[in-house]
């Protein structure tokens, strides 16, 4: 009975160390394949999470400054590392990056004066004025501007407005408004000087 019974308590005891060995090899494991997998996925969403990273830069090198905590489980050194260095790249000209966000604003709130201009050239006039028809000065073409701007601009609205030759008033849509001719000349000029 005693003999059997410390035999039973060291087999159990064998067992549950058994037990938390094996406990202990499958943790360890499992974390190993997590970090493993999360690695393998970061590639995939590159691309998604490098925009969502451009967008938002601040926060994006908040979760990268805490990233090396998490690497602190010795197996996960490894894996961690490839993930983060793919993070870091984007993240690092992050400042860069940052810094033409300003001018970019401000390059397009400057054409936004010649909105009108640019669509109703685009609408109308770029019917004669982009291949040059029936002898009209194509956009953008300067030497054939040049003798035109030459006149003045008050010339060039009158003959916009009014018409020139086989040049019809108003690009021919006589309800088209004086402002949005005026601002069509004007964009076409600026385009050819
Ligand atoms: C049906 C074709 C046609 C369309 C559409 C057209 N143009 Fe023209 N345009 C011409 C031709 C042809 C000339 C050259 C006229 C000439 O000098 O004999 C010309 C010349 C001009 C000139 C120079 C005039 C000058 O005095 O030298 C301006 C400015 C101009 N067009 C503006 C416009 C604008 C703005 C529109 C749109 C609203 C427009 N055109 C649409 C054919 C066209």
């Amino acid at each position: 009975m005693t003999t059997n019974n410390t035999g039973n308590k060291a087999s159990v005891s064998k067992w549950l160390l058994f037990l938390v060995v094996t406990i202990a090899v499958i943790a360890g494991l499992r974390s190993m394949l997590v970090t493993k997998h999360e690695a393998a996925a970061a590639p995939q969403d590159a691309a998604t999470a490098r925009a969502v990273e451009d967008r938002i830069k601040p926060v994006g090198e908040v979760s990268i400054a805490l990233a090396p905590p998490r690497a602190a489980p010795a197996p996960a050194v490894a894996a961690v590392v490839p993930a983060e260095s793919g993070a870091a790249a984007p993240a690092s000209p992050a400042s860069e990056t940052a810094r033409p966000a300003a001018p970019a604003t401000v390059a397009t709130a400057a054409p936004a004066a010649s909105k009108a201009g640019e669509s109703t050239y685009h609408s109308l006039c770029t019917g004669c004025h982009s291949i040059g028809a029936m002898g009209a000065p194509r956009f953008g073409d300067k030497a054939a501007w040049a003798p035109r701007i030459a006149q003045g601009m008050d010339a060039l609205y009158r003959s916009a407005l009014h018409g020139k030759n086989a040049m019809p008033a108003k690009g021919g849509n006589p309800s088209l408004p004086d402002a949005d001719v005026k601002a069509a000349v004007d964009y076409m000029v600026a385009a050819a000087k």
